[in-house]
């Protein structure tokens, strides 16, 4: 399943336990409390979750190191009610991103965490374009509703050149064609044939090296990971809780 090893963190023989508590009697989300990992260029690296500071009720889980050093962390917001749950933001300091350490990785790791103990049905987000083959990594899926973002990657695919992809650009043209014929049905129809469509050029584009320069998405991308897409790939996810010896799984 192409999960790499965990090159620069130190694992625990034995795995840590996540542990969960509610957040009162009215409020029944569940949040962490744990963990820390030795990771052997930064040293000790915890992962904590709290209010964040604006007001509007949203998390943000943060990466520390042993100096109080925030190294990166992801904004979330789960509703009271519902159990909705929406990424705001993930970020990884400069220093540290796409160096192969795996900060963001286990960030996504947490938030996924807490997607499925308090049992929500979607986390969605809004990837920005450089971001969608990192998401895509971690089974997040496009979810595009709106014109503009439907017409704009229709246009991107139905552009692309490159031999392998021309059968998806063909597609891509065609439902640009379909949507002149103003058929309501089809219109109706056409977000999702347009959601599978950016899906099946999301994987072929993720076979290459570094998809986000040969197939880049120069805007940004709602998308959304499903319980029934985390259940389905709960092997996937496993993997990468035993990967950093987290006694955790979906
Ligand atoms: C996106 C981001 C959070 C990823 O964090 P990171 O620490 O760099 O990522 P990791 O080292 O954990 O990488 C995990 C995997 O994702 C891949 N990856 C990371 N960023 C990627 C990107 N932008 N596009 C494609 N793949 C990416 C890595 O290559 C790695 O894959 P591998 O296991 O096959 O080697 C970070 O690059 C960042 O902060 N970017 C700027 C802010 C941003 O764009 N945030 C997203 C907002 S929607």
């Amino acid at each position: 399943m192409n999960i790499k090893p965990a090159k620069y963190w130190n694992i625990k023989k034995t795995p840590q336990k996540v542990e969960w508590r509610s957040l009162g009697i009215n409020d029944d989300r569940k949040v962490f409390s744990c963990c820390d990992f030795d990771n052997k260029i930064f040293g000790n690296i915890s992962v904590n979750i709290k209010d964040y500071w604006d007001g509007f009720g949203r998390w943000v889980i943060e990466l520390k190191n042993s100096l109080d050093k925030l190294m990166g962390y992801e904004i979330v917001l789960m509703e009271k009610d519902s159990h909705n749950f929406m990424g705001n933001m993930i970020e990884v300091l400069d220093d540290y991103r796409r160096k192969g350490y795996g900060f963001g990785e286990i960030l996504r790791l947490f938030s996924v965490m807490l997607m499925n103990e308090n049992k929500s049905k979607r986390f969605e987000i809004y990837s920005r374009g450089s971001a969608v083959y990192f998401h895509s990594k971690y089974k997040f899926v496009p979810y595009i509703t709106r014109y503009s973002e439907r017409d704009d990657t229709l246009n991107m695919i139905a552009k692309d050149k490159s031999a392998a992809f021309r059968d998806l650009a063909v597609r891509a043209k065609e439902l640009i064609e379909m949507e002149k014929k103003n058929n309501i049905d089809f219109i109706r129809r056409m977000f999702n044939e347009t959601n599978k469509l950016v899906q099946e050029y999301i994987e072929l584009a993720a076979q290459e090296p570094k998809p986000e320069k040969t197939h880049p998405f120069n805007f940004g991308l709602p998308m959304v990971l499903t319980d029934k897409n985390l259940y389905k790939n709960k092997k996937f996810y496993n993997e990468l809780y035993t990967k950093y010896g987290l006694d955790y799984s979906i």
